[in-house]
């Protein structure tokens, strides 16, 4: 059995290992070899569609909605195309408004989640193309869509996902900046750019995962807890949002992702003496404002973990107790560093509870019911 998880103790944290490689693979094909141009040979959907698309929507469950969130981001920001985003088991009944001209992408690391089949469906009717971005090539989402990018995470055995998280990210990447070459909405060199950037992340993400045990002793530390929150800005909120859900699935504490600003509209009022609350902070343009939301807990008596970049550990540690650092790259591809932390703070939290990690309670792989 060990064998199988290739000497780690459990396959969540063998797989949070494999996600350099798992980055790395995703990547491979779909770089030209000047390094400079994404292509990707496997779509369908031709230059004249995307030139046509008017509104983009991303459908899907759980964790691979969370990658959504991103994916979001990543597309309005390089393409300036509106994006919304629904989980799969409310898209179908909110009478979505899909045309001709909507692209919709269902995102599902197994390929057979119903809700998100059942959503793919929906938007099919209307005559919607439909991209799937998942992890498994013959399944049933990836045999239904239009067109498929497939994430090269491997097979992810663990209940609470990771590597096909961090892939799933890796391929919007791919796809909104493939979106900006086409729609001409990025120079070449902003391109490159990002793509440069894009290729060290396997590398800093290796680093990351030499030095965990700052992170497994905060775990600990939260391990006895039954209450936190997590807060975060922009692509912060949309990992601290993944960050509460992973931290919940695994280690049964309940933990709220608020957006850092919204705090002191209603939830502020549950900030008490003692607890915990994890803020990450790493995109730049709204650090400012975010440092003053710590402050906000920080005054009720909050006991606060920022993660941040190098050169924002000194001035935040004048606000919070303790604080992380990861590598710098590029603010939009930051999620892909910074979710990490997340990802092994539940898994020691886990562990420090005696949980069965990879199996948690009422949790199940992939939900083939509505
Ligand atoms: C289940 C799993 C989650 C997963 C969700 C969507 O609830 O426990 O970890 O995020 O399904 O799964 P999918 O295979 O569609 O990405």
């Amino acid at each position: 059995v060990t064998a199988e998880k290739g000497g780690f103790d459990h396959f969540m944290l063998k797989e949070i290992h494999e996600q350099p490689q798992a980055y790395r693979d995703t990547m491979r094909g779909r770089i030209d070899e000047s390094g400079k141009k994404v292509v990707l040979p496997e779509l369908k959907l031709t230059p004249e569609q995307i030139k046509g698309i008017s509104k983009i929507q991303i459908v899907a469950c759980g964790t691979a909605y969370h990658a959504g969130l991103v994916g979001r981001h990543a597309i309005e920001s390089l393409v300036r195309i509106p994006v919304e985003t629904d989980v799969a088991s409310e898209y179908r009944y909110r009478s979505p408004i899909v045309t001709k001209d909507t692209l919709v992408i269902v995102v599902s690391q197994s390929g057979e989640t119903a809700d998100t089949l059942a959503a793919l469906r929906e938007a099919q009717s209307h005559g919607a193309h439909v991209l799937a971005i998942t992890n498994v090539v013959g399944s049933s989402i990836a045999r239904d869509a239009d067109d498929v990018i497939v994430t090269l995470a491997g097979p992810e055995i663990a209940v609470a996902s990771t590597k096909a998280y961090t892939s799933q990210l890796i391929a919007f990447y791919l796809f909104a900046l493939y979106l900006a070459e086409v729609r001409g909405t990025k120079t070449p060199e902003e391109v490159a750019h990002i793509i440069a950037a894009m290729q060290a992340l396997p590398e800093q993400l290796e680093s990351m995962l030499e030095k965990p045990d700052a992170i497994k002793a905060y775990a600990e530390q939260i391990s006895k807890h039954e209450h936190l929150f997590f807060i975060g800005r922009g692509l912060d909120y949309a990992v601290v949002q993944e960050g509460s859900l992973k931290l919940k699935e695994i280690s049964y504490i309940h933990s709220e992702a608020y957006a850092a600003g919204e705090l002191k509209h209603g939830t502020l009022a549950l900030i008490e003496e003692g607890i915990p609350v994890i803020a990450l902070a790493t995109q730049e343009d709204v650090l400012e404002k975010t440092v003053s939301n710590i402050k906000e807990v920080s005054a009720r008596g909050a006991d606060i973990m920022a993660i941040t970049h190098e050169d924002h550990v000194a001035s935040l540690l004048k606000s919070v107790n303790q604080a992380f650092a990861i590598p710098k790259t590029l603010p939009l591809l930051t999620p892909a560093l910074s979710v990490v932390p997340l990802q092994l703070l539940s898994y020691y939290a886990s562990l420090a509870r005696g949980n069965d990690v990879d199996k948690p309670r009422n949790l199940a792989k992939s939900v083939t019911v509505e």
